[in-house]
């Protein structure tokens, strides 16, 4: 069975080994200071938010972020979830769609009137989760890097 918490200062060597990990898996890099400030902004639960999944073990097999912003088509405000990982070996268990539904619960209890994410288009393994779970907007996304 999947649990899903909090991230806690004693989940650091789980997160690190889990963010690693996801960052690998866009064929990227996070410079080190990067990730003690986002694990430190996680942790001050105010800008951005973290949970861990675990398996019936309790051990952590996976992680999600998400953040909250006000919008100008609503007076509340969105959460965005922005990062979801689960370790290659404990796929398929439900611990993706638990880490998205701990977002979802999180998100309604803070009033946030929806989550969305954005997924690469080929990445059909995700989007097999996420077309039982959400909707596809068929927006296309752009960026200009400062
Ligand atoms: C996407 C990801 C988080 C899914 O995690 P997961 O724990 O395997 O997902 P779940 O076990 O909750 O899967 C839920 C559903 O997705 C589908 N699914 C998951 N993996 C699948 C696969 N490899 N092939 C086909 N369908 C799959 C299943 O149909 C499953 O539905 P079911 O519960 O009705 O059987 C995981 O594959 C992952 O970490 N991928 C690499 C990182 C990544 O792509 N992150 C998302 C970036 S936007």
């Amino acid at each position: 069975m999947t649990t899903i918490s909090r991230i806690t200062a004693d989940d650091r060597p789980a997160w690190d080994a889990l963010w690693q990990a996801y960052i690998t898996f866009y064929e990227s890099e996070v410079p080190a200071d990067v990730s003690n400030t986002t694990f430190e902004r996680i942790l001050a639960h105010k800008d951005l938010h973290g949970a861990l999944a675990r398996d019936a073990a309790g051990t952590p097999i996976g992680l999600v972020h998400w953040l909250t912003h006000p919008a100008t088509w609503t007076t509340g405000s969105y959460c965005y979830l922005e990062d979801l990982f689960v370790d290659p070996g404990s796929r398929g268990s439900g611990a993706g769609r638990a880490l998205i539904d701990h977002v979802k619960g999180w998100a309604k209890l803070y009033g946030a009137s929806k989550v969305y994410w954005l997924t690469a288009d080929d990445n059909a393994t995700a989007r097999a989760l996420y077309d039982k779970v959400a909707v596809s907007t068929g927006f296309v996304h752009y960026e200009i890097e400062l």
